[in-house]
């Protein structure tokens, strides 16, 4: 082997501007995605595929007494329809359990096509498996169903009187109590008690939910559009009895996720029953429909906010309580009111969650679970205070700003919220607003301006990987989470690249895939943190491998030096006096073709441990200190004083996000959770009718999204100072952006027109 000699060249010194973390670097994935190579669940080619189309209920509860199958089964090309009297038998979903992961990841309860019994109006109750989409389609149409009906329970404003107080559990509170909340307000000089509504919304990701899956014995290879490859890989291999090693999720892309694809929901599992019961590769591609039929959306709320405060405006009582929906058959109670506990100094508070349970599809988390329904009422009504005081809302903010956790009295780990408000004024011209609702014009438009706080706590789960660097000089960062479009795979590179002082260029990561260690969910704005922390240490351990190797040879500069004394640059690792050697150089004279560390275990087996770490953890942090991304929304609307019509003209976004690692993606992420509070806001609404349990506008010509002529330029700016209890000072940001967006918007429209929405969406109807 040929020694090179490498510490004889002297780089030069390496500044800020080299480094990969801050800089707005492109999407590792954009060629991929933009050039159609990347390929999504239900693009994976098959020799031999069929295709399955699911037949939905069309009562809400009940039992079916006769199912007919013959005309389905006559189509060309069916090769069979399974029902409740053919299908292969499951075991049955396992019961929640917060403590066991692998128990939550169940949309619903119920054990699909291993039931006569119906829960929800849409649930699956044949899937017809055949040669093309097309054949399977038309079949579904002609399975004939008859029920016995039952009376069901639906109407979510009529139940709510009947709302029971959620318990609470490790992971979440569902009740706190300050002082004397109520005596407080009753006493306040100024005071507002009000009563907010949000709708039921559907998160529509751009790619609706499909899965492929291929048996070949007992194993089974699944492409699913999940936000967990690992939580589906493990729920799979126990619903269908075969080893978790034998069952492989493939999941590179996500065509957007929000929470809709962060459990297994019933084409999930269908789609593998299918391929079980004829022995073929079967593709599920669900229609539009079908993802409103069989996956959750987020419950709607009713909220009550009540504040009282003295003159100068000193908070003295906030009570905020919400009545939110689950299923019968599931669904996850959102944490509604939890922002409340974080945002106020006031003396006194009552926070409660209460429930009632519907015959309907279970609810899921969506974009912010809680918190982005929970900030609407709460920032609205701190919005209406600051009216009844005469106080800018913003300055009314300021006054109530706390040293300390409001709720409990704990530290902050740091809190910006001040700063925050100081950079989005700045840059959006608060100071031009003149406080008289009403009073702002642009010629037929009323101008209005509204603010309102946003907040998310962050979270960082155990994470697996693997780093390999070559003796050519490349990295490859082998990690089991996905990409539902967030820029983690970015991120993740950009951090690789940095801890070992080589260019972004030279690392690949590989992802997507339950082959490869395992790591966190694609959700709760947890996976960059995550995936940082294990990144971090695999290339500590790297870098201690290649030091170790260098130190065998006398020639080596590096040789009985300290790594904490080294700088990681330029390919290499490198002394303070500049001397020192690169990767390759190492590799080389000892004739290694690469080094690899692993971090974790890559087997299934160590999720269990990593759940009881992750627990112990969760709890200690809390303890120990309050957390959150942070931010400030500044919202301008213009009102057509005629028509009511609503356009927002201008938006800025001011966030504490600790370190930005890419601002490009980032902003995309912030920018992405804004356009969904104003679609909350303005337009988004899930009808369902409450006589039938029925949802009536399931299709996107009658759910309205934002669209791009909705959206004005979104002016995302960070504070980007690192935040001293995460990996690399990030936190999450994939869910801060929605929370308050909503408030912000319905404060600015109270500005233009004088008029309180407090039942969301604001349509036109609402304003005239
Ligand atoms: Mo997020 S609601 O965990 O995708």
């Amino acid at each position: 082997m040929t020694q090179i000699s490498t510490h004889t060249v002297i780089p030069p010194r390496s500044t800020t501007s080299e480094r990969s973390v801050g800089r707005p670097v492109d999407r590792v994935d954009g060629t991929a995605k933009t050039t159609g190579e990347a390929r999504f669940s239900a693009e994976y080619p098959y020799p031999d595929l069929a295709h399955a189309a699911l037949v939905h209920a069309t009562v809400a509860r009940g039992r079916i007494t006769a199912i007919d199958t013959a005309a389905a089964s006559a189509v060309e090309g069916v090769l069979t329809v399974l029902t409740h009297e053919n299908a292969p038998v499951l075991k049955p979903p396992p019961s929640p359990n917060p403590l066991n992961l692998s128990s939550m990841v169940s949309g619903t309860s119920v054990s699909y096509l291993n039931t006569d019994e119906v829960h929800w109006n849409g649930q699956p109750v044949a899937v017809v498996v055949a040669e093309t989409p097309q054949a399977a389609r038309r079949a579904a149409l002609l399975v004939r169903v008859t029920y016995d009906s039952l009376p069901a329970t639906l109407d979510f404003a009529a139940e709510e009187e009947n709302a029971r107080p959620l318990k609470g559990d490790l992971l979440s509170q569902a009740a706190a109590k300050k002082g004397d909340p109520e005596a407080a307000l009753a006493a306040a000089p100024v005071s507002v008690d009000l009563r907010y509504t949000t709708p039921p919304y559907h998160h529509n990701a751009i790619e609706p939910h499909a899965t492929t899956a291929a048996w070949d014995g007992d194993r089974l290879t699944v492409h699913d559009t999940t936000q967990s490859i690992d939580w589906v890989r493990r729920h799979l291999a126990l619903r269908f009895g075969v080893p978790v090693a034998g069952v492989r999720v493939i999941a590179p892309y996500v065509g957007g996720g929000f929470g809709g694809k962060g459990l297994l929901w019933p084409g999930t599992i269908l789609a593998v029953m299918a391929a079980r019961a004829t022995g073929r590769p079967v593709r599920l591609a669900l229609t539009r429909e079908g993802v409103y039929h069989t996956v959750g959306g987020r419950t709607p709320s009713a909220q009550r906010v009540a504040l009282g405060a003295g003159p100068d405006g000193r908070m003295t009582a906030l009570i905020h309580t919400s009545v939110s929906r689950v299923a019968r058959v599931g669904g996850r109670p959102e944490p509604v009111t939890a922002v409340s506990g974080h945002l106020y100094d006031a003396a006194n508070i009552r926070l409660q969650q209460n429930i009632v349970e519907l015959d309907l599809l279970s609810n899921t988390f969506m974009r912010a679970p809680g918190e982005a329904i929970g900030t609407f009422a709460l920032e609205s009504a701190v919005d209406e205070l600051a009216c009844e005081l005469g106080i800018d809302p913003i300055e009314l903010r300021m006054r109530n700003e706390p040293a300390r956790n409001p709720i409990d009295g704990k530290r902050f780990a740091r809190r910006l919220l001040r700063e925050a408000y100081a950079l989005g004024a700045e840059r959006f011209g608060w100071s031009e607003r003149t406080p008289q609702p009403g009073s702002m014009r642009d010629g037929r438009w009323l101008v209005g301006m509204g603010v309102a706080s946003a907040y998310h706590p962050p979270l960082q789960l155990d994470a697996h990987l693997t780093l390999r660097l070559s003796v050519d000089g490349t990295v490859v960062v082998r990690c089991g989470f996905q990409e539902m479009g967030m820029g983690g795979a970015t991120a993740t590179a950009q951090i690789a690249a940095d801890a070992l002082g080589v260019p972004l260029s030279s690392v690949r990561v590989e992802y997507g895939d339950s082959a490869l260690p395992v790591a966190p969910m694609a959700g709760g704005a947890t996976q960059t943190a995550s995936v940082a922390a294990a990144l971090l240490t695999a290339a500590e351990k790297l870098k201690k491998s290649l030091l170790a190797l260098a130190g065998r040879s006398g020639e080596s500069p590096l040789r009985g030096q300290r790594l904490d004394r080294l700088e990681a640059r330029d390919g290499g690792l490198y002394r303070a006096d500049r001397q020192g050697e690169t990767y390759t150089g190492i590799l080389s004279r000892a004739g290694r073709p690469s080094v690899e560390v692993a971090v974790g275990s890559d087997s299934g087996l160590g999720a269990a441990a990593g759940q009881v770490r992750f627990m112990a953890r969760f709890l200690r942090d809390r303890r120990r200190w309050v957390k959150a991304a942070l931010g400030a929304h500044f919202c301008e609307v213009r009102v057509d004083r005629d028509t009511g019509e609503v356009r927002v003209s201008r938006w800025v976004g001011a966030f504490d996000v600790g370190t930005v690692i890419n601002p490009k993606t980032a902003g995309s992420q912030l920018r992405g959770g804004i356009v969904m509070g104003i679609g909350m806001a303005l337009s988004e609404q899930t009808l369902v009718d409450p006589r039938t349990g029925r949802i009536m506008n399931p299709s996107l010509s009658e759910y309205h999204l934002p669209v791009h002529a909705d959206i004005p330029p979104i002016d995302v700016c960070y504070l980007n100072e690192p935040d001293p209890t995460m990996p690399l000072g990030l936190m999450g940001l994939g869910e801060v952006g929605i929370t308050g967006a909503a408030a912000a918007l319905a404060n600015a429209v109270h500005h233009a027109t004088g008029k309180r929405v407090r039942d969301l969406p604001i349509t036109l109807d609402k304003l005239l």
